[in-house]
Parts: C-alpha cells; structure tokens; sequence
C-alpha cells in the first residue's frame, strides 16, 4: 500500500503573469477553493494521510496559512522548499528523505481529476508494490501533452513529449504512482536541452525494465490541466456547473476527510470557525 504522497507546488507560473508575480498558481481560486484543495484531495481520495508540500522557496508561509499541518484534516501535511523549478522528478531528490523506504504517489499541484470511478482508480493503484504507474487520458491535441502507448495489458510500449508525429491520443497525466526506486532514477537524471529533469526521463528507466504500466480514465471522467490563464478559468467554470447543479462540493477536504472518518465532528466546528463565515463553511454546517 502507498502510504505516503508528494503534491509538487512550486512553478514559476510564467503563462499565468501577472497573476502568479505575487501568489503562487497553486493559490489562486478554482472556482471557490485555492487551486492546490484539489490534488490534495486526490491524495486523501486515495486514503494517503503523509503528505509532503513542495513549494517555491521564501512561498511557505503563505500556504501554511491555509494548509497549516492537516491536523483539522487528520492528516500529515509537512512541507519542503524548492530552491528552482528543476523539472518535475526534483521532487523525488527533495523528497528523498521524506520518502524513506516506501512508495510514494506524486501529483502536480495544478493538475485536476474529476470522474464517477476516480476513488476506485486511485485505491487501486495505491496497491503498486513495484515498478511505476502512470495515469492517462485521452486528448484531442496529443502534440500538446506527453504521450504513451500501450499494450493490451496496460504495459507502456512507448512515450514521447509532445510527440509532432500522431503514435497514440493517450496523455499521461500529473498523478504518478512508484516504487522506492524513483529516488535512485530521479538522482541519476541530467537536466535535457530545457534545462530541467524531464519525467519522461524517469519514466523511461521504468520502461526499460519493463516495468512502466498504466491506468485510464474513461470518457465518464475529466482531466484538465490548469496551467494557462484559458484552462484556468474553463476549470473554475466546470466546477462551478457542477457545484451549483448538485449541491455538492468538488474537493471539499474536510468532507473527504469526514467521510474516511479521519476527524470529528468537533473538527468540523474548528474548521467552520477558522474559515469565517462563507459559503464553504455553510456546506461544512450541514455536514453536521
Ligand atoms: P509546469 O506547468 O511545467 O510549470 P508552471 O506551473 O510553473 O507554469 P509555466 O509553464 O506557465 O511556467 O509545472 C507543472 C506543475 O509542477 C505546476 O504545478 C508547478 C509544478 N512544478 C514545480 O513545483 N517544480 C518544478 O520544478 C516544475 C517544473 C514544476
């Protein structure tokens, strides 16, 4: 079982400037919750309770005012500083002590999951004991995004970045599930012509062993990437349509953390307290 899990939130932001000059992406608002409500909610989704934060360096007091240390979640929030955005597997060579012996699951601070199956997905992959998952999903524009292909038994056969010749429409998504071996790969990696650590890269030491498999979102469930000032607000719009026909919250943490029966209902009352009155806390009040 992985127990523990990585939410990367440093970035430079640079498509969303000027809005992310002063406030890290990861706190600007999806809708009615700070961007980063939402991978943190897929974590607890899949029951993972130790939980490490990587942020931009001189950022981590501002989301410890929001995300303090989880205890009013019933779960282990720490956090560690990335001096620069060094690419994406940084997070294994940051989190390397963290990590420990066991497996970890990582996902992108900005990255968001909705889907009737979504729980189901993620406690199954929780149970990797070796090798890597990865989670896919199909998209029109596969030149955008990275690619795989599989085979019929869900084993990766190849995977390229924004591939310019079409070889499949599946994207790998920011939701990552690996065996402890991911330090030791993520240590070896030499930044590419970018000038980062390309998860590509990492993923592709899996391959090699062929032990990279996959899991995918069907139709019924959404991926959306949030990382330019469009995908921003189309997010915020669906969670909005959804939210407002339903009545009921996309990553409300303190719902998800109610509902594992991780706190109580005194910590319901905290956590209503310290968000003041708005309508977030309203939906809280009825939890009750
Ligand atoms: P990116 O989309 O690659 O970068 P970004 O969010 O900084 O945006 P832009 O491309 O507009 O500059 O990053 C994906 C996610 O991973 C995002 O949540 C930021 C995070 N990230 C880090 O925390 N550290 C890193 O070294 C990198 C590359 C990304």
């Amino acid at each position: 079982m992985i127990k523990k899990g990585i939410i990367l939130a440093g970035g430079k932001g640079t498509r969303m400037s000027p809005l992310t000059k002063a406030v890290n992406k990861q706190l600007l608002p999806i809708y009615d919750k700070p961007l980063i409500f939402y991978p943190l909610s897929i974590l607890m989704l899949s029951k993972i309770k130790d939980i490490l934060i990587i942020v931009n360096k001189g950022q981590l007091e501002q989301y410890k005012k929001i995300l303090p240390n989880g205890d009013n979640l019933g779960i282990k929030i720490s956090y560690l500083e990335q001096s620069k955005p060094r690419g994406l597997p940084d997070a294994f060579v940051i989190g390397e002590k963290f990590i420990g012996k066991e497996n970890v699951a990582m996902i992108l601070g900005d990255n968001f999951f909705y889907g009737q199956n979504l729980s189901k997905l993620l406690l199954d992959n929780t149970k990797l004991s070796k090798g890597a998952r990865v989670v896919l999903h199909k998209v029109l524009k596969p030149e955008l995004f990275g690619i795989a292909k599989i085979n019929n038994q869900k084993k990766i056969t190849k995977i390229k970045e924004k591939p310019k010749k079409f070889f499949s429409d599946l994207a790998i998504t920011g939701l990552y599930f690996f065996d402890n071996k991911v330090v030791n790969f993520a240590k070896k990696l030499k930044p590419s012509k970018r000038g980062e650590v390309e998860i590509v890269d990492l993923l592709n030491f899996y391959k090699s062993k062929n032990q990279l498999s996959a899991d995918l979102i069907g139709r019924g469930g959404a991926w959306l990437d949030t990382g330019s000032m469009d995908d921003f607000y189309k997010t915020s719009s669906f969670v909005s349509a959804i939210e407002n026909r339903q009545g009921l919250k996309i990553a409300c943490l303190e719902e998800i953390a109610f509902n594992n029966k991780w706190i109580k209902k005194k910590h319901l009352k905290q956590s209503i307290k310290f968000y003041g009155n708005c309508d977030y806390s309203k939906y809280l009040t009825k939890l009750l």
